[in-house]
């Protein structure tokens, strides 16, 4: 083989690898596979977050930081942003047990300065993410949240990363139908597997 074609089929597996990632097929899951994990600081991704579990099965974990947010907005928008920037990894209460039954993890967070909130910033940094199929969902105010899919796939480059849900925070209880529409973009559940959601063990 030329040294031309040797890089043509370099760069087509390459862009092949990352479009498999991206656009994959929606995946098959029976419930007790699927991991919903998510950080809320006011309550939209939560809520996100419950019309996920109610349309799978899964299992649901908030993180929460050790050291809470304040409720004022300034002040969290001060904080997160030195945190931000720093990379800093904040310390949690609890993560979810990675367990091999898992083979999909929603993670769930509040756009916050256009990227993922640090609280998930430590769980995707050591969570065990490895080979699982990562399904970011996010919400936001409007302002933008396009480096989240970098931040995931930066931090667990040995995932199966799909491309980010995003739903507006603004009317947030609204959302479930199209909460339901693309679950069924990224995910087939086999219900006939159906099990009562487990209380996910922490460690
Ligand atoms: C510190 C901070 C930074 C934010 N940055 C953004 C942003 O960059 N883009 C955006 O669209 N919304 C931003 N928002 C709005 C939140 O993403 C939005 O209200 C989200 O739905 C809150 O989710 P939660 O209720 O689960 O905490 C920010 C909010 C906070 C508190």
């Amino acid at each position: 083989m030329r040294q031309s074609q040797c890089w043509l089929l370099a760069i087509c597996v390459v862009f092949g690898l990352a479009s498999t990632a991206l656009n994959a097929a929606p995946v098959p899951a029976k419930p007790d596979e699927i991991l919903i994990v998510y950080f809320s600081r006011s309550g939209n991704t939560r809520t996100i977050a419950h019309f996920i579990q109610k349309h799978t099965g899964g299992t649901l974990f908030e993180l929460e930081p050790v050291d809470a947010y304040p409720a004022g907005y300034d002040q969290t928008v001060i904080r997160s942003r030195e945190e931000i920037e720093e990379k800093r990894m904040v310390k949690l209460r609890a993560m979810p047990e990675m367990s091999a039954r898992y083979k999909v993890v929603f993670v769930g967070t509040p756009s916050w300065w256009r990227t993922i909130a640090p609280p998930v910033t430590t769980y995707l940094a050591q969570g065990r993410l490895a080979g699982k199929v990562v399904i970011p969902f996010i919400t936001h105010g409007g302002g933008g949240h396009d480096l989240v899919g970098n931040a995931v796939r930066t931090l667990v480059p040995k995932g199966k990363i799909t491309a980010p849900g995003a739903f507006a925070g603004r009317n947030i209880e609204a959302r479930e139908p199209e909460v339901i529409r693309w679950l069924a973009t990224v995910i087939v559940v086999d219900f006939s597997h159906r099990a009562a959601p487990a209380k996910v063990p922490v460690r």
